[in-house]
């Protein structure tokens, strides 16, 4: 399940991007991967837009394109070899033609810049993450000689720029960027640079195209997406404004920190209908000395506090969250507090991870990493154990109830199933019967599994 979920935060590759039939620089195609999470995904939609409106065509495959860029993710080590292991899949396609263009951008672009291009003496361009504005220059200066470009900027909201979005159901909009927090474990504050809002009205915009454009969904990013504050608004009021854009059936938004969820926002959820009844409430370790040393903020009561709060004014809602095994110096007696606070909040999902020393980062300088890796390994595989069953028993419980899912996509290619994701994010299959994608259906769930619900649509 680990590597699962690994998959599900470092991997979602985009395939089969969409041609563009506009009049390309000089016919030049681009061929855009993206690891990561979805901040990711949806840089790399700010890439391809910035792109389009540069001329360039979008190609269908590595094979098929000049220039390809990897949009990159460092936050565990296993995401950068992935990486590399892909590059070096990549050089043979630049050996056979020397005038392609390896790019890599993102966040991985940031945390090894210095060395990536003697690593990978392939590589022509190294993006940062505030620094795709300038793609098209930096792609064109690339095709002289390699060229780097990973400067933070405080200052870059990436305004005014329309994202290509894949066709779909749910649209991401970036709130915010950077982050601010410094948890000791955490890369992103080093290749994401400072945390800052982007103008409400500049969401409202982008809210309102992804809506004109067909969008039923959008879901509001940032890294703690709770501690949104535009100098006027804060992310209570966004959620208002977005909650009345035309034409949006759901508001979705990740990651919020537990210690920005303010009662404002629990109450603007819990008036506004279209803000769907799912959180994603990290947590990372159920221990007070552990959750200490990870500069997290908070504690495990005030953790606990918030959950019951917002179950009390929204029952029922969904919960998942994440979770580090084997942070340097969590004791046995850590790790039994994290399966104990796990086994008490009951998450509908966890995401779960074994501590991956980042270079850079507080803990990787001044924690001793005490704990061995088997022992990560195993506190990994307990934790799973136990959310497998936890998950398993909350989706069991739902045969027999009747849950609103908006469709998606085929489940599988060729079987008539249909899938979708309830409001409580649960992934819903279902025969299709003639309904279209992107409309919301009632589905009565007759049997479950850990990852998914099945059923049929009723009236
Ligand atoms: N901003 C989000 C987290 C983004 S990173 C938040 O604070 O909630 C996604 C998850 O990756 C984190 O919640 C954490 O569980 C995990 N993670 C981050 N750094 C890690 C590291 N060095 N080793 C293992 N897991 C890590
Ligand atoms: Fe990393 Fe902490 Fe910021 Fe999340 S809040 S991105 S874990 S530093
Ligand atoms: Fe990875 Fe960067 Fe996201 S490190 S998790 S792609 S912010």
């Amino acid at each position: 399940m680990s590597e699962l979920l690994d998959i599900e935060l470092d991997g979602r590759a985009v395939k089969d991007e969409p041609e563009i039939p506009i009049a390309p620089v000089m016919g030049r195609k681009v061929f855009i991967e993206t690891y990561g999470c979805q901040m990711n995904i949806s840089d790399t939609e700010l890439m391809m837009g910035v792109l389009k409106d540069a001329g360039y065509a979008l190609a269908n495959s590595p094979e098929d394109a000049d220039i390809i860029v990897l949009n990159t993710c460092a936050i565990r080590d296993h995401a950068e070899e992935r990486v590399m292991g892909r590059l070096g899949q990549l050089s043979s396609l630049k050996s056979q033609r020397p005038d392609l263009i390896m790019g890599v951008s993102g966040c991985m672009a940031k945390h090894v810049s210095d060395s990536l291009m003697k690593d990978a003496p392939y590589v022509d361009l190294v993006v940062g993450p505030d620094s795709y504005r300038r793609l098209p220059e930096l792609i064109a200066e690339a095709s002289g000689d390699s060229t780097l470009d990973v400067r933070l900027d405080r200052d870059e909201y990436y305004t005014g720029l329309d994202p290509l979005r894949k066709d779909g159901t749910n649209a991401w909009i970036t709130i915010m960027r950077g982050c601010d927090k410094f948890c000791t474990f955490c890369i992103v504050p080093y290749v994401r640079g400072r945390e800052r809002s982007v103008p409400a009205q500049e969401i409202v915009r982008q809210a309102q195209t992804a809506a004109d454009e067909g969008f039923r969904e959008i879901t509001l990013l940032g890294q703690t997406v709770n501690s949104y504050h535009d100098g006027i608004y804060d992310f209570a009021d966004l959620l208002e404004m977005v909650a009345k854009v035309d034409g949006l059936s759901r508001i979705r938004f990740t990651s919020p920190h537990p210690s920005d969820f303010s009662d404002k926002v629990i109450a603007t959820m819990a008036s506004e209908e279209k803000i769907c009844r799912f959180i994603h409430l990290p947590v990372q370790s159920g221990s007070n000395p552990v959750l200490e040393a990870m500069q997290r903020t908070y504690t495990v009561e005030a953790y606990l506090k918030l959950v019951d709060d917002l179950r009390t004014v929204m029952p029922g809602v969904c919960l998942s969250t994440d979770i580090i095994a084997g942070f340097p110096g969590e004791s046995q007696a850590d790790f039994e507090a994290t399966l104990e606070l796990m086994a008490q909040v009951r998450y509908d999902s966890a995401f779960m991870f074994k501590y991956s020393a980042r270079k850079g980062t507080v803990a990787f300088r001044d924690i001793p990493d005490t704990v061995s890796e088997e022992e990560k390994v195993q506190r990994l595989e307990a934790i799973i154990n136990q959310q497998n069953l936890i998950s398993k028993e909350i989706n069991a419980s739902y045969v027999g109830r009747s849950l609103a899912v908006l469709v998606q996509g085929d489940a599988r290619k060729g079987d008539g199933m249909a899938v979708g994701k309830s409001d409580g994010f649960k992934t819903v299959v279902f025969p299709r019967d003639g309904v279209a994608d992107n409309i919301l259906v009632n589905v009565e769930i007759t049997e479950t599994t850990l990852r998914t619900l099945t059923g049929r649509i009723v009236q």
